[in-house]
C-alpha cells in the first residue's frame, strides 16, 4: 500500500514535498516532474521556489496533469497559466522544457497520443505531484474513468465544476471538457505523491486509500502502485481507520527507506 504521512498542516506537507523533488533534481538535475494544479500543491511550489534559490534548475522537464478544454489562450485560469505563474516563474524552471496537454478545439483530437508521445520520448515521469477530488478524482480522471487510461477527453462533473468555480466568475465559465492524464498515465510515473488537506477530502481520501480500488474512486488506483507517497494534514486524515498506525510506522521507519 501507498506510504501515509500524517503532517500538522500544509506547509509542513509543502517543505517535506519540495525536500524531495530537490534531493531528486540534485541527482538527476534533467529529472521529470508530473505537476498537479489547483489548490493542493501550491505549499509545495512555494516551499520549491524557496529551496531553489540559487540552485540551476533549468535541466528539469514537467508535464501537466491536464488543461481545461477550449479556453481562450493566455486565460488565466488556463492550466498552461497556472502552471506559469505558479510553478515555472517563482522556481525558474525553463518554460520550454514544460508541457501542458494542448486544450486547444481545433487539435483536441489528436493531443491525448501527443502528450504521451511526449512523455514517452522524456523517458516518463520521475515524480508525479497529485491532488484529489472531493469526488475521488484523480486528474480530471472522474469517477469510473479506466484504470488502464491514458491521455484523453473528459467531461467534468457537476461537482468538479462547483468545486472550481471559485477560480471562475461563475460555474457557467468552468469548461465543461478538459485533457487528462489517463489513470493508466499516472500510474507508469515512477514515484507518487499525492497531497491532501481539509475536511473536506476526508471522505475521498479515506475511499481512495482505505476502500476498494475501484474505477468508482480513481485516486483508489495508487494503491496498485509500487511507490507511492500521500502526504496529508490531520483534518484530511480525520476519517481514516489505520491512522495510528501509519503515524507508528512513519515515525519508526529505517533511516535507510527514505521517502
Ligand atoms: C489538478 C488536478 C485535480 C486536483 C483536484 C484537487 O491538476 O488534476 O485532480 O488535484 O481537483 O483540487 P484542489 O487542489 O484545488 O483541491
Amino acid at each position: 500500500m501507498a506510504e501515509i504521512v500524517i503532517v500538522p498542516d500544509a506547509s509542513s506537507a509543502g517543505a517535506l514535498v519540495a525536500g524531495m523533488i530537490l534531493e531528486l533534481i540534485d541527482a538527476r538535475p534533467d529529472a521529470v516532474l508530473g505537476l498537479a494544479t489547483g489548490s493542493t500543491p501550491l505549499a509545495v511550489y512555494r516551499a520549491l521556489a524557496e529551496g531553489a534559490r540559487g540552485l540551476d534548475v533549468s535541466r528539469v522537464r514537467g508535464f501537466a496533469l491536464d488543461e481545461y478544454v477550449g479556453l481562450p489562450e493566455g486565460h488565466p485560469e488556463s492550466y498552461r497559466s497556472v502552471i506559469e505563474r505558479e510553478v515555472v516563474t517563482p522556481v525558474g524552471f525553463d518554460p520550454r522544457r514544460i508541457r501542458v496537454p494542448n486544450g486547444a478545439h481545433e487539435t483536441i483530437r489528436t493531443a491525448g497520443a501527443e502528450y504521451e508521445d511526449a512523455i514517452r520520448a522524456a523517458g516518463g515521469i520521475d515524480l508525479q505531484l497529485l491532488g484529489i477530488g472531493t469526488d475521488g478524482h484523480l486528474g480530471f480522471n472522474e469517477p469510473g474513468s479506466s484504470l488502464a487510461s491514458l491521455t484523453r477527453v473528459k467531461t467534468l462533473t457537476e461537482q468538479t465544476r462547483r468545486d472550481n468555480s471559485r477560480f471562475f466568475d461563475s460555474i457557467d465559465d468552468v469548461p465543461l471538457h478538459c485533457i487528462t492524464q489517463g489513470v493508466g498515465t499516472i500510474l507508469r510515473a515512477r514515484h507518487l505523491v499525492l497531497l491532501a488537506f481539509g475536511e473536506a477530502k476526508a471522505d475521498a481520501l479515506r475511499a481512495a486509500v482505505e476502500g476498494p480500488v475501484s474505477a468508482s474512486v480513481p485516486a483508489s488506483a495508487v494503491q496498485l502502485h509500487p511507490h507511492a507517497t500521500v502526504v496529508i494534514d490531520e483534518a484530511a486524515a480525520s476519517k481514516l481507520d489505520r491512522a495510528e498506525y501509519y503515524r507508528y510506522a512513519y515515525e519508526n521507519k529505517p533511516d535507510w527507506q527514505g521517502l
